[in-house]
């Protein structure tokens, strides 16, 4: 009886060093994967500049124009919505005060304060109506200055 027992603890000893090692090989492994590989992959996923990037006079994160105004309106502007809604509506300094008014109202949004004439500043200058024929001729020329 004796006997078995110690001949049982000879054939497992070295089994269980053989897995100790492959386990603590893969720790091992696993930790030096993770310090070379593991945060640079973070720092090219979490990229600030790239978010803030303005090519062609056209911020690239929302598709709006580089103007006066834009990081007021991006604040304010594209928290709830995509910034889609003000690029594919355009309208004049009144309908933009109205669409403000109207999701005040009804959609939540907050009070604008002097913010909201920095908004709808930008919003009248750089996405009026598209409308060519049946609007009023324009007053103000500052609107469409072309010239570079
Ligand atoms: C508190 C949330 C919130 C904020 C902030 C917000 N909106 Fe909206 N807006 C909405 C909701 C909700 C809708 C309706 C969305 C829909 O119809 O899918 C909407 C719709 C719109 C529309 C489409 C209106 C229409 O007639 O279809 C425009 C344009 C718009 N928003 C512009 C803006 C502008 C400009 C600002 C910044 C001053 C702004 N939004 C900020 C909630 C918000």
């Amino acid at each position: 009886m004796q006997e078995k027992e110690e001949n049982d603890r000879i054939v497992f000893k070295p089994i269980y060093k053989v897995i100790i090692l492959i386990f603590t090989g893969f720790m091992v492994f696993g930790a030096i994967t993770i310090l070379l590989f593991g945060p640079k992959q973070m720092v090219v996923e979490i990229n600030d500049e790239d978010s803030e990037l303005i090519e062609n006079g056209i911020h690239v994160r929302t598709g709006l124009i580089e103007a006066e105004g834009l990081q007021t309106v991006i604040t304010n502007c594209t928290t709830c919505h995509s910034s889609k809604l003000i690029i594919q509506n355009r309208m004049g300094e009144e309908q933009w005060n109205a669409t403000i008014r109207w999701m005040q109202k009804s959609q939540g949004l907050w009070p604008l304060g002097e913010n909201q004439k920095v908004i709808v500043d930008y919003l009248t200058k750089n996405y009026p109506p598209v409308e060519k024929g049946r609007r009023p001729a324009l007053t103000d020329i500052k609107w469409y200055n072309l010239e570079k």
